[in-house]
């Protein structure tokens, strides 16, 4: 069989419109094409087979296609329903790549991906948000034992990982990738920063400037965020549960408040921080009427979307991303991207050459200074 009948996607006919989006990020991902020039000459992955569990656009498309060029036989799955992009996901097929995956995915259909994708036997894998490490050890730990090894790229599907760690479930070795320095350094804060301050501008078509934004969560995601919307000229409230954070906060300028002392004052909301129920029904009661409501943490479960369906009077879609839900009392708040990670549901997800950085990691070269002897020395020194 053939890629494309091993596949289940979308429409085959929309590969060159993918194919023309993974062109434009390659002239912009330098150190990915130096890797696919090195593993095309040295084919590290002759014979073995890689599974990819990423959001599919065309920066990851890239990455499969340079495993491939390294001799892998690679196929792919989505890490989010929403995120897919079904013209990259044609074209990867287009190009040999086995995939399972369309954009809008309902739940079962979503796992049922993932399941596909585990049942390709593959001796490596690369997940983000830790749903097909999850699927292997609960569901199918017997073909654990094919498994090299594997590699994780978000903060919660590592945070997912150390609880199996820690539970001695964790039956193969992971990279942790997001601890990787140049990962929240960059991805996670310039990378998300600017992704999803673009992808709520395109959704919305409204002024940032002048609106109260209040960001939840100042790690390195909400770091980014609350910058960038400063950059753009909103007043800034953060929203945090470490005492630390909040005060690293205070100190870049930012008000910090509790959630429930910002829902009445915000007119976007964004969540980044990895954890559940974070926007609740007591928040959704005080909020302004036209807030809006986007998530930029790895799952929809930071904005309480029972709670909006509970207390709403009427719903429905205002535009394409954009859903509302109107209380009794007449007032309509607004869900992006139906609270998953908006920079990837409702946006392109990360600038290329972010994405360039963490697919590369440490292959840099920087031009930095470096220490002296005399200096390595003095900084290594105690004695008068
Ligand atoms: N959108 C993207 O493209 C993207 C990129 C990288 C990471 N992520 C995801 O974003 C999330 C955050 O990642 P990070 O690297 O910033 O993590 P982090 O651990 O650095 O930051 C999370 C912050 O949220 C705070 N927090 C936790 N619960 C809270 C609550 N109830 N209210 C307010 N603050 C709370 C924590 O104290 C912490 O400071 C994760 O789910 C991660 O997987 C998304």
């Amino acid at each position: 069989m053939n890629a494309l009948e091993k596949s289940q996607i979308r429409d085959i006919a929309l590969a060159p419109m993918g194919h023309d989006k993974i062109n434009w990020v390659k002239t912009h991902m330098p150190i990915l094409n130096q890797l696919e020039a090195e593993f095309r000459a040295t084919q590290p992955f002759a014979g073995k087979k890689v599974a990819i569990c990423l959001h599919l656009e065309a920066k990851t498309a890239y990455l499969a296609l340079v495993i491939q060029a390294g001799g892998a036989e690679v196929s792919v799955a989505a890490s989010n329903p929403l995120s897919t992009q079904d013209d990259v996901v044609a074209a990867l097929v287009d190009s040999g790549v086995t995939a399972f995956a369309w954009h809008g995915a309902t739940d079962e259909e979503y796992f049922g991906h993932i399941d596909a994708l585990v049942h390709t036997n593959p001796d490596l894998f690369i997940d983000d948000g830790g749903d097909m490490t999850s699927l292997y050890h609960s569901k199918y730990p017997e073909l654990l034992e094919n498994i090299l090894g594997g590699a994780e790229e978000t903060t919660t599907g590592i945070v997912r990982l150390r609880a199996m760690a820690n539970d001695g479930a964790l039956k193969i070795p992971m990279i942790a990738v997001n601890d990787a320095m140049t990962k929240y350094f960059f991805d996670n804060r310039y990378g998300t920063g600017q992704s999803a301050w673009d992808a709520i501008m395109r959704t919305t078509n409204l002024v940032v400037a002048g609106k109260t934004v209040v960001v939840a969560g100042y790690g390195w995601c909400g770091k980014g965020v609350a910058m960038r919307a400063k950059g753009l000229g909103a007043k800034v409230i953060v929203t945090e549960i470490d005492p630390i954070k909040g005060i690293e906060a205070i100190m870049d300028g930012f008000q910090v408040m509790k959630m429930v002392d910002a829902a009445p004052l915000g007119d976007f909301f964004v969540t980044v921080t990895g954890d559940k129920k974070v926007i609740t029904e007591e928040h959704l009661a005080v909020m302004k009427d036209k807030a809006i409501m986007a998530n930029a943490g790895h799952f929809d479960v930071e904005i309480d979307k029972e709670a909006l369906n509970r207390m709403a009077v009427a719903t429905g879609m205002s535009k394409p991303n954009i859903e509302f839900f109107q209380f009794a009392d007449g007032r309509k708040v607004y869900l992006l991207g139906e609270g998953r990670l908006v920079n990837l549901a409702a946006g392109d997800g990360h600038p290329a050459e972010i994405m360039d950085l963490t697919f590369a990691l440490q292959a840099l070269n920087v031009s930095i200074d470096t220490l002296t002897d005399e200096q390595q020395e003095y900084l290594n020194s105690w004695q008068l």
